[in-house]
């Protein structure tokens, strides 16, 4: 099946549907706000980048912090996907998922002791280092607990991947890997330790991209790296291009997998390396939507708004990057639209799903579903003015489950207590 074939929510008799489940039918068995994901969709997407680096040795290493629930990641897993982690918790939840330790690598700038010693246990496939300080700490660690660490470090090509601020990491002022013309001396230094094995190049260069031209840049210094450390006696034999693939929220026209693979291969497919992939939001974004009811329709003479039960601590992303996602009614609704916000219950005024949308009039009780929400939807909500966080639900054709079950307020103060002897 192609990357479009799947439709994951179609409309039909003017109702939006999750594969062969009516979306109001989930509303009103499991509540609102609900995230609602797609198995056929997560299988179809995965297809289609596997298909596309076919002609290659590519690992396809599913980045979960972009959707970490463990029924997602396990369908992932089922297709052959393992992961890329970024913490301990999230290693946790891979293994838990059925994650091939073989098949995992972790990147992060603050890898703790603790974390680092779980995935050496795991026997994970790769360290994605990202300091000199860090490799001389996971050489420590792998020699107390007498293994040997396999080991990449992030290099820093210094491309802009033209994205938004807060998402892109491989300039020379982010925090992330270390800087490309440094990566020499480093991996001199990663050789010389007596508990590591260098066995690949990393580089992530930010998120949500939409040209392909600076993966293409960033992976033409990886391939020169490559070379330069062979020549000095390292055996590479992984290239770990990170993640970052784009998609479309409203009319963004991101690469194809195919346009993808093709920049890829072609900077860094004649090494004879393994490719490995760190890919997160292209699979599961449009895997997903957030469902959400109207609460009220409220208005000035300066504006519109339209409140909705979900806010900024169940979906961040239109607060934090000014991300602009598409909203749609459930229920095909007749009346002219008109401009409104859509915003939540949370206090704030950064507090919005959308800004200026065109919708029809809507009523008390009207669902609304906020498209392509499957990545670092409910991976990034969180419990601020005491919301318990939404339920998520996975659909695989004419059926449905409840993955994470709606939070209680017992949840929200689960591990809180009042100490007598400090309060009285
Ligand atoms: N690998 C590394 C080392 C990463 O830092 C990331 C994302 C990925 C892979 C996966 O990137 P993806 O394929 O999903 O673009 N919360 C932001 C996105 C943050 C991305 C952080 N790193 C958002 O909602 O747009």
């Amino acid at each position: 099946m192609s990357e479009a074939a799947f439709t994951a929510f179609p409309r039909r008799r003017g109702t939006l549907h999750a594969e062969g489940v009516a979306l109001a039918r989930i509303a009103d068995g499991v509540g609102t706000p609900t995230y609602v994901y797609s198995a056929g969709a997560l299988r179809a997407r995965y297809r289609a980048l596997a298909r596309a680096f076919a002609a290659t040795r590519a690992t396809i290493c599913y980045a979960l912090k972009a959707n970490m629930n463990l029924a997602v990641v396990r369908t992932l897993v089922a297709e052959g996907a393992g992961a890329d982690v970024t913490s301990g918790g999230e290693l946790f939840r891979a293994l838990r998922a059925g994650a091939d330790p073989a098949r995992i690598v972790y990147s992060g700038v603050g890898k703790r002791d603790d974390e680092i010693d779980a995935a050496l246990r795991a026997g994970i496939r790769l360290f994605n280092v990202e300091s000199r300080a860090e490799l001389r700490r996971l050489d420590a660690r792998a020699g107390e607990l007498g293994v040997r660490a396999p080991v990449a470090f992030r290099v820093n090509p210094d491309v802009d991947p033209k994205t938004h601020p807060y998402i892109a990491t491989g300039l020379r002022t982010s925090k992330f890997g270390i800087p490309i013309d440094e990566a020499p001396d480093a991996y001199a230094e990663a050789k010389a330790l007596p508990n590591l094995r260098v066995a690949g190049v990393d580089c992530h260069i930010g998120s949500q991209l939409v040209e392909v031209s600076p993966f293409a840049d960033a992976l033409a210094r990886v391939r020169a790296l490559v070379l330069e450390l062979r020549s000095t006696g390292h055996a590479i034999e992984i290239v770990d291009v990170g993640g970052g693939l784009g998609v479309t929220y409203t009319d963004e026209i991101p690469p194809s997998a195919d346009a993808y693979a093709a920049a890829v291969l072609g900077a860094v497919g004649d090494l004879g390396c393994e490719i490995i992939l760190e890919p997160g939001r292209w699979l599961t974004a449009g895997a997903g939507v957030l469902l959400t009811r109207v609460l009220y329709e409220k208005g000035n003479d300066a504006k519109r708004f339209v409140v909705v039960d979900a806010a900024m601590n169940d979906l961040i992303r239109p607060a934090l990057y000014e991300s602009a996602m598409k909203i749609e009614p459930v229920e095909d609704v007749a009346g002219e639209t008109r401009a409104v916000d859509v915003v939540g219950p949370v206090c704030e005024s950064g507090d919005f799903l959308a800004k200026d949308r065109l919708l029809p009039p809507l009523s008390h009780g009207a669902l609304l579903a906020v498209d392509s929400a499957g990545a670092y939807g409910f991976a990034m909500s969180s419990n601020y003015n005491a919301r318990p966080r939404a339920a998520e639900v996975l659909v695989d054709g004419d059926r449905f489950a409840v993955v994470r079950t709606r939070e209680t307020y017992e949840d929200l103060v689960r591990g809180e207590s009042i100490p007598t002897e400090i309060t009285g």
